[in-house]
């Protein structure tokens, strides 16, 4: 995957695949205009006869247009009056996903001439490259036949090269870090283990100076006291990791942004097991972990000038002999007591140990990431993940970047009254808070956990993967955690 940013105009290219935009009402853009210009097509002939009607995520294909265009893509961004954001990327997306069809290698996209409101150039162009590389993405790690990685060259024409060469960079590696999240969200549990994390995690520290790796094995968990993420591995013979990513682009002294991500890389529910219909979809249940490789990836990638620590929770939910049981009490490293009524709500257990790991940074903010509540999917489908927050600016910066990113959020309340659910007779704590506002409750759980710095809770039970005939991860919430991070970078240092 190559982008590439040309100040050269539509009268200069010559070009196998151009890709051009055109809106519904019939004005024509400019480089339509040029076309029809100097063309056979008849832009008018084409709305007239509704082989055109530009309406969002239409495509067309036309071949030999003239001696130095071969094939011209038209895509439709629906009406110019109404060019909102959100218009823009699904049309964006249709015609990378129509390019990645069609396997395209070499390509001129000309939207220079397509307005988004609000939107800059750079922008634009950002959008344009993350889409591109998300679609470009295949899964192949477990077929026996591996069809060779399509690669594609862009070259993405604009009067602004400079801004615009930002926005491919910062896109491309979005789509990147999002394709890494993917991918450890699409291998099977068998294969993504928590000891297969850690290695990841080793990688990416090989792979970038910047980062440093830290993997703590169960018996350092132990000595830290963090007896309720030991919990959840007790049952199964892959040993938990707790994995820590540091990485450095500003002084030491400067406090990190920390991440930390649910990493069960298989949750069967324990011995409070789940039904076995749509059950092999629990080797996602580590989605939140790969949130945090692939924003991990993407932040070393661009190397801005700050401190980001992510830190992974990783264990396998497993019932057997040694598996914890509905009514045991463990003690968690904050040293609070929890009575597990129910071995499904584990995403809790062992996300509450990381995040007191997570105070030795005395870090700036703290976001953690989880498909953490079914009852989630319920509140806010596939579109939104359900925001947490002790902190109200942290909360309203995470809106607007998942508004900027089109990767929303949207808040959900933490109320004294829910936080009553939780109350146990024999513990600190219960792990569940009964059948109403589920995940509020395993919110609220979490929240005593994370008093001591800014955080939020993201559950992305929702957003994290596609189920059905399009069944796999999507790489979620990464665009909108790497938009917030950049927007903290230092930069006067
Ligand atoms: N990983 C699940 C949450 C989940 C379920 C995400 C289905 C996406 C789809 C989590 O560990 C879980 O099992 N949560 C329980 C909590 C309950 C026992 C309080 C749930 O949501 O049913
Ligand atoms: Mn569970
Ligand atoms: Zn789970």
């Amino acid at each position: 995957m190559m982008f590439t940013a040309k100040t050269s105009r539509i009268e200069q290219i010559k070009s196998d695949c151009l890709v051009i935009g055109v809106h519904t009402d019939g004005e024509l853009s400019e480089n339509a205009i040029y076309l029809e210009q100097n063309s056979h097509i008849s832009f008018a002939d084409l709305f007239k006869s509704k082989e055109l009607t530009g309406k969002a995520g239409e495509i067309l294909t036309l071949h030999q247009v003239n001696d130095r265009i071969k094939k011209v893509i038209i895509v439709g961004f629906g009406d110019k009056n109404n060019a909102t954001p959100s218009q823009y990327r699904s049309s964006i997306q249709a015609c990378a996903k129509h390019l990645s069809n069609k396997n395209t290698k070499k390509a001129n996209v000309c939207f220079d001439d397509i307005s988004v409101e609000g939107w800059s150039e750079q922008d634009k162009a950002q959008y344009c490259a993350q889409s591109i590389t998300h679609a470009y993405y295949q899964f192949t790690a477990c077929k026996s036949n591996k069809v060779a990685k399509k690669s594609f060259a862009v070259q993405y024409h604009s009067k602004s090269t400079k801004a615009v060469n930002t926005g491919l960079n910062t896109g491309y590696a979005t789509g990147l870090g999002m394709n890494v999240a993917r991918e450890l969200g699409n291998l099977p549990g068998n294969i993504c283990t928590p000891k297969y994390l850690a290695n990841e995690a080793r990688k990416l520290a090989k792979a970038h100076k910047s980062v440093t790796t830290k993997i703590l094995s169960e018996k350092q968990m132990k000595e830290l006291g963090m007896g309720s993420l030991l919990s959840v591995s007790a049952g199964s013979i892959e040993p938990a990791q707790l994995i820590v990513m540091e990485y450095k682009g500003a002084a030491k002294t400067e406090k990190p942004h920390v991440l930390v991500g649910k990493g069960i890389t298989f949750d069967t529910g324990g011995i409070s097991i789940k039904p076995s219909g749509t059950m092999d979809e629990m080797k996602f249940d580590m989605c939140g972990a790969a949130s945090v490789f692939g924003t991990m990836n993407t932040i070393a990638t661009l190397a801005p000038k700050m401190n980001v620590v992510g830190i992974v929770a990783a264990a396998e939910n497993m019932p057997s002999g040694n598996a914890t049981k509905p009514g045991d009490i463990v003690t968690s490293m904050s040293g609070k007591t929890i009575e597990i009524l129910n071995t499904d709500a584990e995403g809790r257990l062992v996300l509450c140990d990381a995040l007191s790991y997570a105070e030795r940074y005395k870090p700036q903010s703290v976001i953690d990431i989880a498909t953490l509540t079914g009852a989630c999917v319920v509140a806010l489908g596939s579109q939104a993940s359900g925001l947490f927050s002790n902190n109200e600016q942290l909360s309203g910066e995470l809106v607007s970047a998942g508004e900027k990113t089109g990767d929303r959020t949207w808040p959900m309340p933490l109320w004294d009254e829910y936080k009553k659910q939780l109350k146990s007779n024999f513990a600190d704590l219960a792990n569940i808070g009964g059948r109403e506002a589920g995940s509020i409750t395993a919110a609220c759980f979490l929240s005593y956990f994370a008093e001591s710095y800014p955080w939020a809770h993201l559950d992305i039970a929702g957003i994290a993967w596609l189920s059905g005939s399009n069944k796999g991860a999507t790489g979620r919430p990464v665009p909108m955690l790497t938009d917030y991070l950049l927007s903290k970078e230092n930069t006067t240092k």
